[in-house]
């Protein structure tokens, strides 16, 4: 299996002084040694995010970009120091392209709702894929609903890859928006993005990225693959949940209307007419999450100081390791076998409900994600109601591994 994020020669990652960052890993569930592999659901916070939070209410709390008072003044410096360092984590030219948004969920509401309204028009078209999740499928349908464009979706071959010859086959004139994910939760594909994004704009259209699965475990420079917008969640970072950034090319954001109107956003407010704050701001109404905010810096930190191509070459590890050995299980057929994937792999038993899977594996210790991963069209696609997803992390080992491995083989034997 071959994975283009892995580097020549990584440095490999020393797991066990890594598991002593993250308390959580250390204690019994169900009086088992937990296995945390849910990490594509959200991944757990190493100590220096957890401590980033107590200093800030305990040291630092208070509201930005308004007072003057000290605390204030941390707390700014604090905030717009995340920002900084999202830019220099995806590339960006500037930090006006950098918004916080709650996630990714909220930063292609947030394109859909602006750029979708301003720029949509009856007969346009909207490209998205068969392997999105929710969050980049929903967003769209109630855009298209209002400005009666048109969704078109790129089917996916059974191995869990897009099918690029349709995709250039629907590119057209039509096309304003293709949105598509850089990594998918559920099978773990890794899309050709840079690409896609060429060949979008060679008929004119803007490229969103959902990059969620992506932001822990891929390189991602925004000038390097040209996209328009890319949105990324803290949670599945090693961050806080409720905070994360949208990525805007400052020519669109600058003519996109605002999103949500408060303050912060306004530049001059009167009864008849309001005008809007310069970027990054216009797109921030209201007091944001502050707190998670400034500890997504130390979340970002973290993968950087750790090197994303050693992430990906440990996880690429697990997986390779992990694929072989359930891929043997009796009954087991892997779904997503792209030949370029983030640590994510997925599984039906033949015979056995994931939901219940998911369960005894609970009751061993071993946390998985069970059903459709949000991602109800390709598991329709696919025939299936759901699979098993166990999902790797920097923090995870082959040990672990193998106790998944003989949890499921306990699992499919007691129900046989
Ligand atoms: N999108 C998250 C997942 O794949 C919640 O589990």
């Amino acid at each position: 299996m071959a994975h283009t994020n892995v580097a020549v020669k990584p440095t490999p990652i020393n797991v066990e002084e890594i598991r002593k960052e993250f308390p959580i890993l250390h204690q019994k569930v169900n009086g088992k040694d937990l296995v945390y592999l849910d990490n594509a659901a959200t991944n757990q916070k190493p100590k220096r995010v957890i401590d980033a939070l107590v200093e800030y209410y305990t040291g630092y709390n208070a509201n930005i970009h308004r007072g003057i008072h000290t605390l204030a003044e941390k707390a700014t410096k604090a905030f717009e120091a995340t920002r900084e360092t999202a830019r220099v984590f995806i590339n960006a030219a500037s930090t006006e392209e950098i918004i916080f948004t709650r996630g990714v969920t909220e930063g292609i509401n947030l394109v859909a709702a602006t750029y979708g309204r301003a720029f949509l028009n009856e007969g346009d078209e909207v490209i998205i894929s068969t392997i999105e999740h929710h969050s980049n499928i929903v967003p769209w349908q109630l855009i298209c609903e209002q400005t009666k464009a048109n969704l078109v979706v790129i089917p996916v071959t059974d191995s869990g890859e897009l099918k690029l010859d349709v995709y250039k086959s629907l590119l057209s004139s039509k096309t304003k928006i293709v949105a598509v994910n850089h990594a998918s939760n559920s099978l773990g594909t890794i899309n050709p993005v840079k690409e896609i994004i060429q060949l979008a704009h060679n008929v004119g259209a803007v490229v969103l990225i959902d990059g969620a699965q992506a932001g822990a475990h891929l390189t991602i420079d925004v000038q390097d693959l040209d996209c328009d917008f890319y949105c990324l969640s803290s949670h599945k970072m090693y961050g806080p949940t409720g905070t994360g950034i949208l990525y805007g090319k400052k020519s669109l954001l600058e003519k996109m209307p605002p999103y949500h109107g408060g303050g912060e956003m306004i530049k001059e407010v009167t009864f008849e007419k309001t005008t809007y704050n310069d970027l990054p701001y216009k797109f921030e109404a209201g007091t944001p999450n502050i707190g998670d905010v400034v500890a997504f810096r130390h979340a970002m930190e973290f993968i950087l100081d750790l090197g994303r191509e050693n992430i990906a070459a440990h996880e690429h590890e697990l997986l390779v390791y992990a694929t072989e050995k359930v891929s043997k299980l009796k009954g087991v057929k892997i779904v997503g076998q792209a030949k370029n994937k983030v640590g994510v792999l997925a599984f039906t038993v033949q015979g056995i409900h994931h939901f219940d899977i998911g369960q005894m594996l609970d009751a061993r210790g071993i946390a998985v994600r069970t059903g459709h991963h949000c991602t109800q069209p390709l598991m329709e696609c696919y025939g299936i109601e759901g699979t098993v997803r166990a999902s790797f992390s920097v923090y995870n080992t082959k040990k672990e591994v193998d106790q998944l491995v003989e949890g499921l083989e306990r699992i499919i034997n007691f129900m046989k």
